[in-house]
């Protein structure tokens, strides 16, 4: 039998690690104006109906928006908007103006702000906010997906053409190389 492989552990202590997040900016409408938050505390939720998440610290001028219009929307920033993207997140729209940052659309929910530069935009109405401590869980019912044509291929977003940001420590990164398929790829695997 091979002698096992060993690997070191060390513990590093409980804190709100993930490997690699996504760097999106999270629209909401605040006393009826745009603002935009960047937000790297996000994921999917749920597929049938479907939704997706993102963590919000009770202090973001954003919640005030979420909560005033249980609406927000998820834009997906292209690497072209990454000095947008991380002014948004430098800057509290209780301090600033963040509402002229990005050009505004409305989609069917009529006051989620969408932004016309970032490629997706996810229109989402508020399901419900679970309150964690320091922040707020707002999971959302994506009532509608917004695309730029370009960036679409049969009818879904296209990771390739969108090129959005990944986020890792304190730092953006672009997507790298394929490394294989999903839901395919395991079926090479063989039992030890
Ligand atoms: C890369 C990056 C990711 C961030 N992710 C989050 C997040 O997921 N949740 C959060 O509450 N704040 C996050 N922030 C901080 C907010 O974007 C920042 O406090 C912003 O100024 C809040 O804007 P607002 O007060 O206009 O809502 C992030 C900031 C950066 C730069």
């Amino acid at each position: 039998m091979p002698e096992k492989e060993t690997m070191q552990k060390i513990t590093l202590g409980a804190m709100p690690f993930m490997s690699v997040m996504p760097t999106l900016l999270v629209g909401a409408n605040v006393r009826g104006k745009p603002n935009y938050m960047t937000a790297a505390w996000a994921t999917v939720a749920c597929m049938a109906p479907p939704m997706v998440c993102v963590a919000i610290n009770k202090m973001r001028y954003t919640a005030k928006g979420i909560e005033e219009n249980k609406t927000f929307s998820l834009n997906v920033p292209s690497v072209k908007q990454v000095v947008e993207t991380d002014y948004c997140g430098l800057v509290s729209g209780a301090q600033e103006d963040k509402s002229k940052v990005f050009r505004s659309f409305y989609g069917k929910l009529k006051n989620a702000p969408l932004s016309e530069e970032c490629p997706i935009n996810i229109e989402c109405r508020l399901f419900k906010s679970v309150d964690c401590g320091s922040h707020l869980l707002y999971i959302g019912e994506v009532v509608e997906i917004h695309a730029d044509t370009e960036c679409v291929t049969d009818g879904k977003p296209d990771i390739t053409k969108i090129n959005p940001i990944v986020y890792a420590q304190l730092t953006y990164f672009n997507i790298g190389k394929q490394v294989d398929r999903a839901f395919a790829t395991g079926k090479k695997y063989t039992k030890k």
